[in-house]
């Protein structure tokens, strides 16, 4: 199956986009669930007794479900629709941990962690006076346990972990992390951001407290994005947002709210990207993790090759370790920026600079790097696509 030939993007476009760690492509029925949507359903969900209201509840609730079986949650009302990532991360730094958290409590995060997974703990940090900490790396880029053993203490409340690294691919040990922060009582939180698209997800299975991802990783629309939470996590959360349809009853000084989860989904929500993600999860099941996670990694197997025999190309962490499809490197001497400005050039789309993990780029010791990530739709032309481009840039650069 020539899987480029569902995605309308290339239909029109002579490109080689390996940029899927940023966002995904989408396929024609992912765009089509949208369209279909405003012409047949839209009205605003949870608000009016009229056809397309209801309609519009029901398809937002019926993948709220598929959500859950997606993920593995017991309870339907475990999944909140969010933003992105980005927001369901601030709603548990916000509503949760603000409330929580002292002085005497400690935060550890992934040194290795997007900013989204830093940025909204050092406002925790600040604001209660509890004290951040960060798990480093081994040398193959995964989170040292032995560090996470000397770090972590019985005042350890929350530990924070993207489960695959931005920037590298890395899969990070998250079941034994996990493990050794129930050892200590620690609530455990999973950005599962780069790592929804590759693998299945069992959140029960996992016993994770929080996890959290956006729907344009996995093919679907940008602006949804899901908060899981165990129930008695976000019973005790205080809405992040006030308004409407999160409320039960409100007087001139007082407002009920409303039970989960529309407690935690103040305001109109985007239900034309809610729809594609019910979608983009159905195109996910037909596919299968099996047949994604094996094309990946024959795709990062080569490029690995290719890149490798590549004179003056460094690549990050890219050895002996378990990787989604994502290869990091820089032409020595060239400006990550400067080299894919030049692949840009012949077609090829790669992420430059710092990934937003600039800890993590610090930890490396580099300013910044190129970037390709792969998806299904990825073959061998894009790679030969790439390494021909990274000629041109050695000679460009006279490298
Ligand atoms: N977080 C996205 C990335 O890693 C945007 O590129």
């Amino acid at each position: 199956m020539k899987y480029k030939e569902l995605f309308p993007i290339f239909n029109d476009h002579d490109i080689h986009y390996l940029d899927n760690a940023a966002t995904s492509q989408k396929p024609s029925r992912v765009i089509e669930s949208i369209s279909k949507y405003y012409s047949n359903s839209n009205g605003n969900p949870g608000r009016g007794s009229h056809k397309l209201a209801i309609e519009s509840s029901a398809l937002v609730e019926g993948v709220r479900e598929k959500v859950r079986q997606f993920i593995g949650a017991r309870k339907t009302e475990e999944i909140i629709f969010t933003k992105n990532t980005t927001e369901a991360l601030n709603m548990i730094a916000y509503s949760f941990a603000l409330q929580k958290l002292t002085a005497d409590d400690e935060i550890l995060l992934g040194i290795s962690n997007h900013h989204a997974n830093i940025v909204p703990w050092q406002m925790v940090a600040q604001k209660t006076g509890s004290k951040l900490q960060y798990i480093y790396l081994d040398e193959k880029g995964q989170l040292d346990l032995s560090d996470l053993r000397r770090k972590i203490s019985n005042k350890t409340r929350i530990v924070s972990l993207s489960m695959v690294v931005n920037a590298t691919g890395v899969i990070q040990p998250y079941e034994e992390v996990l493990l050794i922060a129930k050892e200590y009582g620690a609530l455990t939180i999973f950005d599962a951001a780069q790592s929804i698209a590759h693998f299945h997800h069992n959140v029960e299975a996992l016993d994770v407290d929080f996890l959290t991802f956006s729907g344009h990783k996995i093919y679907a629309a940008m602006g949804v994005g899901v908060l899981y939470g165990k129930k008695e996590h976000l019973e005790g959360m205080s809405p992040f947002l006030f308004g409407g349809d999160m409320i039960e009853y409100v007087e001139e000084q007082h407002t009920d709210f409303a039970e989960l989860p529309h407690r935690l989904e103040a305001g109109t929500k985007d239900v034309g990207s809610i729809v594609s993600l019910g979608a983009a999860i159905d195109f996910i099941h037909e596919i299968g993790f099996e047949k994604i996670s094996q094309h990946e990694k024959e795709l990062l197997s080569l490029a690995t090759e290719k890149l490798s025999g590549i004179e003056g190309v460094e690549l990050y962490h890219n050895k002996d370790i378990d990787k989604s499809g994502v290869l990091a490197f820089n032409v020595r001497g060239v400006h990550s920026h400067d080299t894919s400005f030049i692949l840009d050039n012949y077609g090829v789309m790669v992420r430059s600079g710092h990934h937003c993990a600039q800890p993590l780029m610090k930890h490396l010791g580099i300013p910044s790097c190129c970037r390709a990530s792969f998806s299904i739709y990825n073959d061998e032309a894009d790679i030969e696509a790439l390494v021909k481009g990274l000629y041109k840039v050695k000679e460009v650069f006279s490298v």
